[in-house]
């Protein structure tokens, strides 16, 4: 591979690589938010939900609210009491274990319409480490980044090697 082509190929390698090992933030319902006239089975048909992203469940806080509950109360749309209620407008949830997670609205009649979200969260994707002896990061997130950081400048100092 002629130099040029080298760079070409860490190039894309790096662009892509943090979007795949980074945790994201995923805003319910996009632009619309999180609302009674939105249909969320469609909105989280096409993502991926891992470990470490975000959900942000940004909404007029007199008119909505969000509650975590199971899959019964998701099903049947019954509602916590309200002092489980997140009230901000602007909740930002931490995806921190896999498996299914279920959202309502508690306010009357909104579950039923249809505001309500059910999403499966994947584990996190795995990035090489550099050694698990040396001051182990506390967050899944601080590992993510520092071992996608090690994984780049393995890669930068194997592309000197290459050129020279
Ligand atoms: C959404 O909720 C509001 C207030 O509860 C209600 O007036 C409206 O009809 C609902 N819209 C839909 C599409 O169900
Ligand atoms: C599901 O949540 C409802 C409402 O909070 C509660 O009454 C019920 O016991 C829960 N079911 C399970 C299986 O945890
Ligand atoms: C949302 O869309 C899905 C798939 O098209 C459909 O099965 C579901 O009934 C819809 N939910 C509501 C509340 O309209």
């Amino acid at each position: 591979m002629a130099p040029g082509q080298v760079y070409s190929v860490l190039a894309i390698i790096l662009t892509v690589l943090p979007s795949l090992a980074l945790a994201a933030d995923f805003v319910v319902g996009d632009q619309e938010g999180w609302t009674n006239k939105s249909n969320y089975t469609t909105w989280a048909a096409d993502k991926v939900f891992r470990v470490g992203d975000r959900l942000v469940f940004s909404y007029n806080k007199d008119n909505h609210n969000v509650f975590k509950v199971n899959g019964t109360a998701f099903q049947s749309c019954e509602v916590p009491p309200p002092n489980e209620a997140l009230t901000t407008g602007y909740d930002i949830i931490p995806l921190k274990t896999s498996g299914k997670k279920w959202y309502i609205c508690g306010k009357p009649k909104h579950c039923s319409q249809g505001q309500k979200l059910v999403i499966n969260v994947q584990e996190a994707l795995e990035v090489p480490s550099p050694s698990p002896a040396a001051g182990a990061p506390s967050s899944a997130n601080g590992i993510l980044a520092s071992g996608y950081q090690a994984f780049a400048a393995a890669i930068a100092a194997i592309a000197v090697l290459v050129i020279v």
